[in-house]
């Protein structure tokens, strides 16, 4: 048996052989919707090959349970490229939620926005994203599936369901394109101004490495920004991690109204 195998059948073991709707993998700041869920709440520490999450205002555990009477996956925290130099950190959870037979994702991050209509405290939809990060964690990956197709990555009958939840629930909800930065230092402004000039509406840390394993592994994904500041030198507020964890929860009460009702309505 596959190490991976060893995984699904660890987990299936705690928290029941039923496959989840939906996975989940929350950002910084965003671990404590994991407790919202009713169910089995698994660290990562105990699941072999699971990122130890170390960045503060994460949650490392996998919670599977019940949310609006649907079966989830939550992962309450991820890996991040710039604490180890792997972009692929994060592939043993995405293969685990595609051996529990998972089949959609939604992920969410913290990000600075680089649109004066996106403020801190709201939600952006990811159309798209650039990665601006110099890696990808398909490298070294042998087979032809690496040659993934990143077109419609972002799900669209998955980002017309947010949408639709959002709006029922009176959440604005735009739409835009993220750019991964590698971190762990924030943008200078003369990035966040290149990033602009190259589409983007948002910037992170975070995110399109999953993406792009999501679509190697074959879960159709969706993603939601939690804006926290403005990039680098389009406000005067000072940016900081501190600041990131303060604001996250502004916007992840919306989140969290969003999800439910996606839930709800799916
Ligand atoms: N840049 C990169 N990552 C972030 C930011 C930012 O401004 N805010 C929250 N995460």
């Amino acid at each position: 048996m596959s190490r991976n195998a060893d995984l699904a059948a660890l987990v299936r073991d705690r928290a029941g052989a039923e496959p989840p709707e939906l996975g989940l993998i929350l950002g910084s700041g965003l671990g404590h919707l994991a407790g919202a869920v009713e169910g089995v709440a698994i660290p990562y520490a105990d699941l072999p090959g699971l990122p130890h999450a170390g960045v503060s205002g994460h949650n490392p555990q996998l919670v599977i349970g019940q949310l609006e009477g649907r079966r989830v996956a939550v992962f309450g925290g991820r890996a991040h490229y710039y604490e180890s130099g792997r972009a692929d950190a994060m592939r043993p959870a995405l293969e685990l939620l595609r051996d529990l037979g998972c089949e959609r994702l939604i992920l969410t991050n913290a990000a600075g926005s680089l649109r004066p209509d996106i403020r801190p405290g709201g939600l952006m939809l990811l159309s798209d994203h650039i990665s601006f990060a110099g890696t990808n964690p398909l490298i070294g990956e042998a087979s032809d599936a690496r040659f993934v197709p990143m077109t419609d990555a972002h799900d669209p009958d998955l980002r017309t369901a947010l949408k639709s939840a959002a709006a029922a629930e009176g959440v604005a909800l735009p739409e835009g394109v993220y750019c991964w930065f590698s971190g762990p230092s924030f943008e200078t402004p003369a990035e966040i101004r290149a990033a602009c000039i190259l589409g983007a509406d948002a910037v992170g840390m975070s995110t399109v490495p999953e993406v792009i394993l999501a679509r190697f592994l074959g879960l159709r994904c969706a993603a939601v920004s939690v804006i926290t500041n403005m990039g680098a030198g389009l406000s005067a507020e000072a940016i900081s991690h501190e600041h990131t964890k303060a604001m996250a929860p502004l916007g992840a009460a919306k989140l969290e109204r969003v999800l439910r009702r996606l839930l709800r309505q799916s």
